[in-house]
């Protein structure tokens, strides 16, 4: 029988970066998917090769279609491995998938939390910290905007560039790390209630910690500031930095005006729904 399985892409809500260093983040699976059905592989193979290579048998032929660019920093190489993964071994708990998938992340990339793991497997919004929880949270109609910078971010550098930050100075890091951890507490009890006013200001206090780290830019500067003076709850830069996209939170009533106030900043704003379904069979 042929089969198919898909997975997941993901946004990051809060707390990236403090969570390579064991803080807490917040994550959401997103309704692009990643396809992986038999096939003859096309572009960048790493991740196939390695998921057949842990799983597969000599010789197996797999390939993989995505519905969204690679460059948006939608977590293709997370969602990719997964896909792979249950396409070899339908039966793999999703805990033996996590492992499998994130060993394979971390031989290829060197370094990461394995939050976007955990949200193309699972799936829904999670509360996440790296090797310790991985918790399903109940979040109702979170009213999302997402603008894409252009510009793709270089995760692997700007995650070398916040270490050396670390370096030069400890202190000062391990205290941001530590208000991004604060305030993502608060964020996931405030995201249960719904209360998108409050969960907007805190992504504007982690939008300041993520600036004092030094991983924003000024592209993403600008399209938070326009969705921010068109009355959007809050803005921040979403996954490493440096480019990529940045999401805001919006009253519903506002979220024409703030879409076309990216647009008009030199945006691109892409429509996706949060929250969506993990790692999948479809047939
Ligand atoms: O660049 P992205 O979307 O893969 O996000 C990276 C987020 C970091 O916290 C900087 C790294 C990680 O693996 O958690």
């Amino acid at each position: 029988m042929k089969i198919t399985t898909s997975a997941p892409g993901k946004l990051m809500l809060f707390g990236e970066h403090a969570v390579v260093y064991g803080r807490p983040c917040i994550v959401t699976a997103i309704s692009e998917r990643l396809t992986v059905r038999e096939g003859n592989p096309i572009g960048d193979t790493r991740f196939l090769d390695a998921a057949i290579a842990l799983w597969g048998k000599p010789g197996m032929k797999i390939s993989a279609t995505s519905s969204f660019s690679g460059t948006y920093g939608f977590g293709s190489s997370s969602a990719v491995t997964v896909a792979a993964l249950k396409y070899i071994r339908p039966s793999a708990s999703n805990r033996e998938l996590f492992d499998a998938a994130y060993k394979i992340i971390l031989d290829i990339q060197g370094k990461g939390s394995g939050f976007d793991v955990a949200a193309a497997i699972y799936g829904g919004t999670l509360y996440y910290i790296k090797n310790k929880i991985i918790e399903p949270m109940n979040i109702k109609n979170m009213p999302l905007v997402v603008g894409y910078t252009g510009v793709k971010a270089d995760t692997v550098a700007l995650m070398a560039a916040v270490s050396e930050k670390m370096k030069a100075q400890p202190d000062r890091v391990e205290r941001i790390y530590d208000a991004i951890a604060k305030l993502t507490e608060d964020a996931k009890v405030k995201m249960v209630e719904g209360d998108w006013e409050r969960v907007g200001r805190l992504m504007d206090f982690n939008q300041d910690y993520l600036r004092d780290l030094g991983v924003s830019s000024e592209k993403l500067e600008s399209l938070i500031l326009a969705a921010k003076n068109a009355g959007a709850c809050g803005a921040k830069l979403s996954g490493a930095g440096g480019g990529d996209c940045m999401i805001s939170l919006v009253d519903e009533r506002n979220r024409k005006k703030v879409e076309d106030a990216i647009t008009k900043a030199g945006g691109q704003v892409i429509h996706i729904a949060p929250g969506a379904q993990g790692v999948r069979l479809e047939s």
